[in-house]
């Protein structure tokens, strides 16, 4: 099977990604994202690789003004379905990176999320725009993970939360590879870039974002007997990494 880029990769995927958790370990995930985003009632919220949408809502639903930032174009069109209140909004980052004009105000004042396409390296926002940011599951995409850690903190305000998500590093022990099936029925693999927890320490700590937790949770096998298989061919370890970052003031 020809491994994709993930650029290639999400543009095929969109229109078969759905806006909610769709497999275990995303169930896993959201278990203990949602309740800490909730938890953490951001004012101005920032979901930086949106895809679909996923956590939009979630982080709307605290009455925040939410920003949804993906570089997939396909991946933002879908992401409508995942809000329920007009307007939602979509807007080109194309020429926004030079500072982000008319968007500094990260939607304040609007009654629904607004997304953007752009780049999370090269954020179209000024410095400490948002109180928290939410990135599930997309620095699995991004090569220099210090360079995106220092454009977190860079828009992050003194104090603000940076809550992400990250493939475990089990993946690359295991070598299990990341596929999908796109809306013709197909099955693509997808390139990704493993981290292992030391590089996400390195590359938080450099950009002064203090670590307040990292956990890493395990499939449930509950009734599932494919999760039950999958642990006991592979002894149940952890399969996502979610760490809680604070920018130090
Ligand atoms: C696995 S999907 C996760 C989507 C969503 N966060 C969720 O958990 O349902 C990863 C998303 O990150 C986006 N992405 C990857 N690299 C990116 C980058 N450098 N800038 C912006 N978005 C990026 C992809 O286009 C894709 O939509």
């Amino acid at each position: 099977m020809e491994t994709l880029s993930s650029r290639t990769a999400y543009d095929l995927w969109a229109d078969a990604y759905p806006a909610f958790a769709h497999n275990p370990l995303m169930h896993a995930e959201q278990a203990i994202v949602e309740p800490l985003l909730l938890r953490l009632r951001a004012r101005r919220a920032l979901d930086v690789g949106t895809g679909t949408g996923r956590y939009l809502p979630i982080l709307a639903s605290t009455g925040a003004a939410v920003v949804g930032v993906d570089r997939s174009w396909a991946m933002l069109t879908r992401s409508k379905a995942a809000l329920k209140r007009p307007p939602h909004t979509i807007i080109s980052g194309a020429g926004l990176t030079g500072g982000g004009a008319g968007l500094n105000d990260c939607g304040a004042g609007l009654s629904g999320p607004r997304c953007i396409c752009g780049d999370a390296v090269h954020l179209p926002f000024r410095r400490g725009a948002f109180d928290v940011i939410n990135a599930s599951l997309m620095v699995g995409d991004v090569a220099d993970l210090h360079a995106w850690a220092r454009e977190m903190a860079r828009v992050l305000a003194l104090g603000g939360h940076l809550v992400y998500s990250d493939f475990h590093p089990s993946w690359t022990e295991h070598g299990w590879r990341r596929t999908f099936r796109s809306a013709d029925g197909a099955t693509h693999d997808i390139a990704f870039e493993a981290h292992a927890i030391d590089q996400h320490l390195s590359a938080l700590g450099g950009a002064g974002l203090r670590v307040e937790a990292i956990r890493e949770p395990r499939l449930n096998a509950g009734d599932d007997p494919s999760i039950r298989a999958f642990r006991k061919r592979w002894g149940n370890p952890p399969i996502v990494v979610i760490f809680h970052a604070i920018k130090e003031p």
